[in-house]
């Protein structure tokens, strides 16, 4: 499907190190609606904060590094929910679960003879943590589908899917052997995310809209974590941040560094732009390349983005492909590549532009332009990086933020003797 409206939408494009993310800091720091700001690595997340409490603003900041396992937000969760109609609870339910299984498989192409079985198992084990009259950890996962441990039965006791509990009893009876070619590609996809302190410390009972509700700015930075750890996160954040649009209809810049190569730019979020942008849905995805997205998307992005910003690119592709968009890709009969002389020399200067300058195209003008000079905020930047490590300390401390404790549903509930364990139990 290719959607043709014109949308709230700003597309950046470059080589790395050009100046892509320092380009849209300054954009951000004026921009008076709520923030949301995800970051794989660090420059964005690191830069923009910095320029919040620079600027000595008094908004309410929620800056969730995924390294850190001492003090975390625990929004990773799945829900059950509580429509009174009994189709809409199916239907909630079933992408509740979607939105923790997509990433997880993310983009590794799982061989087609194991990948029903897996899909299979995922969701059987997301329906024990999601269907349980107890809380239960989303990182407890894998025990759903490992009837040897001592987790399992709890896991399953617990469980008020009678289907789901049936269908995982049946695995009790199989030999070791018979076992480990049933489960073990699964576990294989589920278990480095449950077991990466990361993820196991994002686990708890917070909802992420109530968070989008009660924080100003929110940053994720991604730098530290593990490729999969991250992909999750920040994919389940454009999700969430997309119900929170369509929920309280209210405004909300969703800005996304690096979003081509950890497989952010999903269908589903550029689908979302064009219903939501009635409410002041705006997103901002920075990328360095577009070859690396399908062509469907890329043509949806093109023809949809309100702007489109070019830094240097690195490679003949992405300048052919950027070079079409600022209009001069025009058909010459007399060169056999059917790219014009001008076209020609577009490409050639896409690829050598210094570093901050940027070709745009904004509402049908093509112009080149230098990005504002982004300051340090004191003469020495020692000073500001010790101002920030002091605001991080001070942030870490709020109510939002736990701190995590490992433990196993047999460790759980064998301590409640078997009584419903709640979420402080687990906590420690
Ligand atoms: N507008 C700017 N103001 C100040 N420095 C800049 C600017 N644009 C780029 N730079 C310099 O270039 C480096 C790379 O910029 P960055 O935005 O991180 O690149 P990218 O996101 O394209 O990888 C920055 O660390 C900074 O030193
Ligand atoms: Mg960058």
């Amino acid at each position: 499907m290719i959607l043709c409206l014109y949308l709230l939408m700003i597309l950046i494009v470059g080589a790395t190190r050009m100046g892509k993310t320092f380009g849209v800091i300054d954009k951000l720091t004026h921009e008076t609606r709520k923030i949301l700001a995800l970051d794989p690595q660090d420059s964005l997340s690191r830069r923009f904060f910095q320029h919040h409490i620079c600027g000595g603003s008094t908004k309410r900041i929620l800056y969730d590094q995924l390294r850190r396992t001492d003090r975390a937000p625990g929004f990773i969760s799945l829900w059950e929910s509580e429509h009174t109609d009994p189709l809409q609870r199916l239907r909630e339910n079933d992408y509740e679960r979607s939105l923790i299984a997509e990433p997880l498989y993310g983009r590794r192409s799982l061989d087609g003879v194991s990948r029903p079985r897996i899909a299979e198992y995922t969701d059987e084990a997301l329906k024990v943590i999601q269907f349980q009259n107890a809380y239960a950890p989303l990182f407890w996962l894998p025990f759903a589908i490992q009837p040897h441990l001592p987790d399992f039965e709890f896991l399953l006791r617990h469980c008020t899917h009678q289907e789901t509990v049936d269908r995982l009893q049946s695995l009790a009876k199989l030999s070791p052997g018979q076992l480990r070619n049933e489960v073990s590609p699964t576990l294989r996809l589920l278990e480095p995310a449950c077991r990466d302190p990361a993820f196991i410390s994002r686990c708890g009972t917070l909802h992420c809209d109530d968070l989008i509700n009660r924080y100003d700015t929110l940053i994720v930075e991604g730098s530290g974590a593990t490729d999969q750890t991250i992909e999750i996160v920040l994919q389940l954040w454009t999700y969430k941040a997309i119900q929170y649009v369509e929920r309280h209809k209210r405004s909300l810049v969703l800005v996304i560094d690096e979003a081509a190569n950890w497989n952010l730019i999903t269908k589903d979020l550029l689908r979302a732009v064009a219903t939501l942008e009635k409410y002041g849905f705006e997103l901002i995805l920075i990328t360095q390349s577009l070859s690396i997205v399908s062509s469907e998307i890329r043509v949806t992005l093109f023809q949809n983005a309100r702007r489109v910003e070019c830094y240097r690119v690195g490679s003949l592709e992405d300048a052919r492909l950027m070079s079409g968009i600022f209009g001069a890709l025009q058909y010459d009969p007399d060169s056999s590549g059917g790219v014009s002389g001008q076209g020609k020399m577009l490409i050639q200067e896409l690829m050598t532009l210094p570093v901050g300058t940027r070709y745009v195209r904004e509402q049908g003008h093509v112009f080149k332009e230098q990005s504002p000079i982004l300051k340090d905020s004191y003469a020495w930047p020692g000073i500001s990086e010790h101002m920030m490590q002091d605001a991080i300390q001070n942030i870490i401390q709020g109510a939002d933020y736990q701190t995590p404790k490992y433990c196993t549903p047999a460790s759980v509930r064998g301590r409640q003797r078997g009584s419903n364990a709640d979420e402080s139990s687990w906590r420690g």
